[in-house]
């Protein structure tokens, strides 16, 4: 069974084609960063429009790609929420239409359990993709850690699943691209922080860990104003002096400093929770999923301390794109989950796990 999935969330505009939920056949991302790159994070209209220009030559390609007609494509999955709800229009109703058009049946995606869904992708005809060997095996624990999440979810089996706790503020990625405007980084912050912070000294601060009741919640707003009142103490400024002022007082040295120690904090924190997590619930596989799991350090520090096999999907399909929606997909039309009403379906922006 191949499926064509859609994917305009945010700022990627991305369309794949996966077949039985494990092999990957294209997978073509249009990305509009660079437009947003000057406002130090994505302007939402910018984005919509972005995907209005994009969306059908990129399920062209898609489908090129794959080497795939329409005759061949058997569903259609379309990211329906969360996400910016400009921006998850265009998708959604450049699905319904296809879906109509070429008569397909249609699956609604729920974009974060998309995100874990990646790695179940264990194949591929695309020469530039390093998959597992292996899907991952229930139960199994997943962490999201995304621009706009961060939750621990344990799966008995598909679909099946208990959300066993999330961050009460910022999510993780969001933090990195906060802390990374402030030191005057380049959008997003994950990887410019990575980057900065080869040539700093992780231990130069010690940014503190929230300390929250839930034990598998997570808070980064602590440690994201503790970044704050030290790169202001540094530059010899009171804590009222703005944060967008204080990159081009800081030194180089110092950046580094700052960006290897949040660094360290922010990815400790998920490391000991997926710990905890995992000798709570002793599950058969790990796995990490969303922009933020294409850390080296998180999967460095993962590997390490983790007493059980993790295997990592390719960077690429970390971020967002098409392929992981059209893999759940695969699963929602095995399990008879979110078929969707072409001519109804509507986005859900705040939708959840
Ligand atoms: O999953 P994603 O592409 O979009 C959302 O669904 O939110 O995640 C985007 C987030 C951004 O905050 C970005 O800073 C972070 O993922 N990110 C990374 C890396 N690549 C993207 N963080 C750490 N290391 C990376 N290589
Ligand atoms: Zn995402």
């Amino acid at each position: 069974m191949k499926v064509l999935g859609i994917e305009t969330s945010c700022d990627e505009t991305a369309a794949a084609v996966v077949e039985d939920g494990r092999i990957l056949l294209s997978n073509i991302v249009a990305s509009s960063l660079e437009l947003h790159k000057k406002y130090g994070g994505v302007v939402p209209e910018i984005a919509a429009r972005s995907h209005i220009e994009s969306i059908n030559p990129v399920i062209n390609e898609a489908l090129a790609n794959a080497k795939t007609g329409w005759d061949d494509i058997d569903a259609i999955a379309v990211t329906h929420g969360a996400g910016l709800g400009g921006s998850l229009l265009v998708g959604v109703l450049a699905a319904r239409t296809l879906a109509i058009i070429k008569n397909k049946p249609l699956y609604a995606v729920n974009h974060v359990q998309a995100h874990i869904y990646a790695n179940f992708l264990t194949k591929t005809t695309l020469s530039n993709y390093k998959l597992p060997a292996n899907q991952p095996k229930f139960p199994l624990l997943a962490l999201i850690v995304s621009g706009g999440h961060t939750q621990l979810v344990l799966f008995q089996n598909h679909f099946k699943y208990n959300l066993l706790g999330q961050t009460h503020d910022d999510a993780i990625g969001e933090a990195f691209d906060k802390v990374a405007k402030m030191l005057g980084f380049p959008y997003p912050g994950g990887p410019s922080i990575a980057l900065a912070a080869k040539n700093g000294d992780p231990k130069a601060f010690d940014f503190p860990k929230a300390n929250l009741a839930g034990k598998y919640d997570f808070s980064f707003s602590g440690p994201k104003t503790a970044v704050l009142r030290t790169a202001q103490k540094l530059s010899g400024h009171s804590h009222d002096f703005p944060s967008y002022k204080l990159a081009s007082r800081l030194k180089k040295a110092q950046k580094a400093d700052i960006a290897a120690s949040f660094q360290k904090v922010a990815i400790d924190t998920v490391v000991d929770k997926t710990l905890l997590a995992g000798e709570e619930f002793k599950p058969k596989s790990v796995v990490i999923a969303g922009g933020v799991a294409a850390s080296q350090e998180l999967r460095t520090q993962l590997s390490a301390k983790l007493p059980l096999l993790i295997e990592y999907t390719d960077p690429k399909l970390c971020t967002d794109n098409g392929a992981m929606i059209a893999t759940l997909g695969y699963y929602q039309a095995k399990y008879k989950q979110g078929l969707a009403d072409p001519f109804s379906l509507e986005i859900a922006p705040n939708l959840s796990m």
